[in-house]
């Protein structure tokens, strides 16, 4: 591959790459086997600690990994190209849309690309799942239950009178990983006794604080007379901006209990000199889920071993502002 070339390339795209070092990219010998690693979402720490941990993967295996942001549908192809005319063998994914599943793997398979698909499982044109595709993913049904099951707990050691509290779930139905986080959560509630009609949801526009906070903003205008609120989303940034709102409309922290999802994208809320309404996170392993895909990639690219089609990981600890700093060290993160 020229480099001119593989410039214009990436200047046409406007890709955006990331690599740890652009030069180890463009400079190294062809015949270092190189993977992608492509992510929807490079602000969120959970996907840098996928990142650092697929490079730990690289540099066990002598791989190199080309970090790539894909925050829609035209970087995620114009990524591919780039991908392929640089050599690469194949590439983990964590698509920007499920829907784009048939598109990437088009392409992916017209440059003879291995693809094994991380965090957010690729729907058909029918929106059924595309469970020919490997997937790593976290066990979203159960750790979406421990978050209603611990919301739940924390309530009832505040002694919150539950006729006067509210569930703010903030929705985002139609990425299946976040609808199922979602719906467990509920379901704890509900199983723990507390009232079904006192669940409100409310479908966020973006995965991030700002649409969070939007979304929370709406739904509490119209329940002015919750005394108490507990927070239900999809990961800590959901939670986080379902928390904001309610500081915004004047709830003490006391009177809010968030708890997220992700746990590494929680360490600034976590490490704040007073407590906030994000009592904690659960953490599950994001440091397994970058090794683990790519480590099975290499596998299938390098000796033809087949990943197994879906690898969920089920491992989970919730952090909260007193025990996070030692949690995360436990896991190296
Ligand atoms: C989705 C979410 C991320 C993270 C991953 C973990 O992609 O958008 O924030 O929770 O799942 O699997």
């Amino acid at each position: 591959m020229k480099l001119k070339k593989l410039l214009t390339i990436a200047a046409l795209s406007g890709f955006t790459m990331l690599s740890a070092s652009a030069s180890a990219f463009f400079g190294s010998s062809d015949d270092n086997l190189r993977l992608g690693y492509l992510v929807k979402q490079p602000e969120e720490p959970w996907f840098q600690t996928e990142w650092s941990f697929a490079e730990k993967a690289g540099e066990q295996y002598g791989f190199e990994v080309i970090k790539m942001a894909v925050p829609d549908g035209e970087k995620t192809l114009n990524a591919i190209d780039t991908l392929a005319a640089s050599g690469a063998k194949g590439f983990v994914i964590c698509t920007p849309d499920p829907k784009l599943g048939p598109a990437i793997m088009a392409k992916a398979n017209s440059y003879g690309l291995k693809v094994v698909t991380v965090d957010d499982q690729f729907l058909n044109a029918k929106g059924e799942p595309m469970a020919d595709v490997p997937l790593v993913m976290m066990a979203a049904s159960e750790i979406g239950y421990r978050q209603g099951t611990e919301l739940y707990a924390e309530m009832q050691k505040r002694g919150w009178d539950a006729s006067q509290t509210g569930v703010m779930a903030i929705t985002a139905d139609e990425l299946d990983t976040a609808r199922r986080r979602v719906d467990g959560s509920i379901k704890a509630l509900q199983e723990a006794g507390f009232p079904t009609d006192q669940i409100y949801r409310v479908p966020t526009k973006s995965n991030d604080i700002p649409g969070a906070l939007d979304a929370a903003n709406s739904l509490l205008v119209q329940y002015p007379t919750v005394k108490q609120w507990m927070v239900v989303g999809m990961n800590d940034n959901t939670v986080l901006g379902g928390v904001r709102a309610t500081e915004g409309q004047g709830f003490a922290a006391e009177k809010v209990i968030g708890i997220g999802i992700n746990g590494v994208d929680a360490v600034n809320e976590l490490a704040k000199s007073s407590a906030t309404g994000f009592y904690g996170s659960l953490l599950p392993s994001p440091d397994v889920h970058g090794f683990k895909s790519i480590e099975s990639l290499y596998h299938w690219v390098k000796d033809d071993v087949q990943p197994q089609k879906f690898v969920e990981v089920t491992d989970v600890v919730l952090i909260t502002r007193d025990n996070f700093r030692d949690e995360l060290e436990k896991k190296g993160l």
